[in-house]
This record gives structure tokens, C-alpha cells and sequence, in this order.
């Protein structure tokens, strides 16, 4: 696919528009959020954008296909967006103009392109650019109640083997994560069940031993990809330690993975 040099051109004019267009004076509004923000005492950002609901939006709407470092996301499919905004906060642009250039796309993206229009729109818009805004290519963590504003991805309780059924639902906070990176069942058939809610095309797959992010290419069986409901496969285990992961590109190494002890 070519989009990236067609949607660059515009992308550029864009900012450069509106570097001519607005002053400085968003800038003491913009310091003045992120120190309070450092001192974990307000999460709101300038003209009140509400950047706990836009944290948790981005995740959900946005993450699975962009990486955002503060946002924990690690999606492939479009441009890394710390990347994509680390030239204009290095030149000076004010962060204010940032999110007028994210709110534009969200609203406008390139009919050509595979960003969906019209995922959001009002002030759930608005939260996520503003939140994008205030963190793209900004150094650390988040911190006070923005850190919790997402769960950890993988973190929930172990997922346990019952009556040879075993199941291991997809976040359905469109993370890249199932909600538990841990499992355990007998030997036998089992059949694992993926409930998936988040409306992000996901599957899962089962290898023999621990293999991390990478995988080892021997793959024992895979459900099938679905965005929404629950996808199934039955495999014969016998005792060992197995990886369950996504097969869809970019999944496994952004995280959507997990050990299964059968024993
Ligand atoms: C299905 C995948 C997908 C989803 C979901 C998605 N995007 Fe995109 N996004 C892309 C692609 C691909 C591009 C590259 C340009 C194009 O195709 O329009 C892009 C471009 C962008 C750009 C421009 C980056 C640059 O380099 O100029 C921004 C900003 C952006 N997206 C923000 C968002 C936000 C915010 C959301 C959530 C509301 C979102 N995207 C959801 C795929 C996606």
C-alpha cells in the first residue's frame, strides 16, 4: 500500500497552516496542565478535556492500530504517533496545535487510507486528541489517575481448565492483551474458548513451550479470527508448558500473549 507518501503532503501542509494561524498563547495553558498533571492533582487538560476518558478511548479506539508510548499501546497498522508528532514538539510547535492536527485526522482521515472515519466524534473527539496531544513523544509515565486510567494488559486472574474447557477472553479494552497471560488445564482435549468484545479482530493459537513475544513457528492449533463473540479450538494436550497467542499481525509482539502450564 502507498498511503503513507499521500497522506505525508497534506499532513505536512496541515501543520504548517497552522503553525502560521495560532500564536503562542496556548503554550503557559499547556505547562501549566502538565505540571499539575505531574503532581497527580488535576486530569484535565486545556478548556477541560477530560484526559482520563480520552486515555481510555484512545486504548479502545485507537491503540490496536497505533503505538502511543504513555498510552501503552503497541498497534502497527498506522504510523507510531510518537514518532509522527516528535518533529513539530521538537521544533517548538505548541502541543495546542498538535491536537487541532489529531482532531483533524480523526474527523478527516485520508479516504484512501485504512483509518476508519467517524470512529468518535463530540467530546469523546476531543478527550482523545487532547490527551494525544498533551502525551505524544513526551518522556516517563503517566502518573496519579492517569497511570490507572487502564487496567495493566494481562494482569486479571489465571485462567483455569474446567470439564475440558479453558477460557482465555481477548481485553475488552481493545488492548493488545488477553485479560490473563496465565493458564492452566489437565491433559487431554481441551477446548479454548476466546470471548472477544472489543471489536478488534483477534485469535488464538497454541505452540508447545514458552516462547515470549517471538514464537517458535510450530503452531498445534488456532481458532478462528473474530472482532466480536467467541472463537474456539480443540487440541489434545499432554503435560508440558505451551504459549497462547494472537495470530494477527503485530498481536504477539505488542503483548497478546500468555503461558499455559498443563499438568
Ligand atoms: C484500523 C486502524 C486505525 C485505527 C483504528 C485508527 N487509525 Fe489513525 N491511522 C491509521 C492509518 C493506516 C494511518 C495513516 C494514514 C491513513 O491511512 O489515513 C493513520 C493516521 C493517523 C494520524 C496521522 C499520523 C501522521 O503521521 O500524520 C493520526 C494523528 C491518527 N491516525 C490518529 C488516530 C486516532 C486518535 C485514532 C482513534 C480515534 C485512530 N487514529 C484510529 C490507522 C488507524
Amino acid at each position: 500500500m502507498s498511503y503513507a507518501p499521500d497522506h505525508r503532503a497534506p499532513r505536512r501542509a496541515a501543520f504548517d497552516i497552522l503553525r502560521g494561524l495560532t500564536g503562542r498563547a496556548g503554550a503557559g495553558c499547556l505547562v501549566a496542565a502538565v505540571g499539575l498533571l505531574a503532581a497527580g492533582c488535576s486530569v484535565k487538560g486545556a478548556d477541560n478535556a477530560n484526559l482520563i476518558a480520552g486515555k481510555k478511548e484512545f486504548v479502545a479506539k485507537c491503540g490496536s492500530c497505533h503505538t502511543l508510548a504513555r498510552a501503552e499501546t503497541k498497534g502497527i497498522v498506522g504510523p507510531n504517533l510518537d514518532a509522527a508528532f516528535r518533529a513539530s514538539v521538537a521544533e517548538g510547535l505548541e502541543r495546542g496545535t498538535v491536537r487541532g492536527v489529531v482532531e483533524g485526522q480523526i474527523a478527516n482521515p485520508n479516504k484512501a487510507g485504512v483509518m476508519p472515519k467517524d470512529l468518535v466524534s463530540g467530546s469523546t473527539l476531543r478527550d482523545i486528541a487532547a490527551y494525544v496531544a498533551q502525551v505524544a513523544d513526551l518522556p516517563g509515565k503517566d502518573s496519579g489517575l492517569l497511570a490507572t486510567a487502564v487496567e495493566a494488559p494481562g494482569a486479571g486472574k489465571p485462567a483455569v481448565e474446567s470439564g475440558g474447557k479453558l477460557s482465555i477472553a481477548a481485553s475488552p479494552s481493545g488492548q493488545l492483551a488477553y485479560v490473563t497471560d496465565k493458564a492452566a488445564a489437565k491433559p487431554g482435549a481441551v477446548t479454548i474458548e476466546m470471548p472477544n468484545t472489543s471489536g478488534v479482530s483477534h485469535n488464538i493459537a497454541i505452540e508447545s513451550g514458552e516462547h515470549g513475544a517471538s514464537g517458535s513457528g510450530t503452531v498445534l492449533g488456532a481458532s478462528e479470527f473474530l472482532t466480536k463473540g467467541s472463537a474456539k479450538v480443540t487440541i489434545s494436550l499432554k503435560a508440558g508448558t505451551y504459549t497462547f497467542f494472537c495470530q494477527a499481525p503485530g498481536h504477539r509482539a505488542a503483548g497478546m500473549y500468555g503461558t499455559l502450564v498443563v499438568k
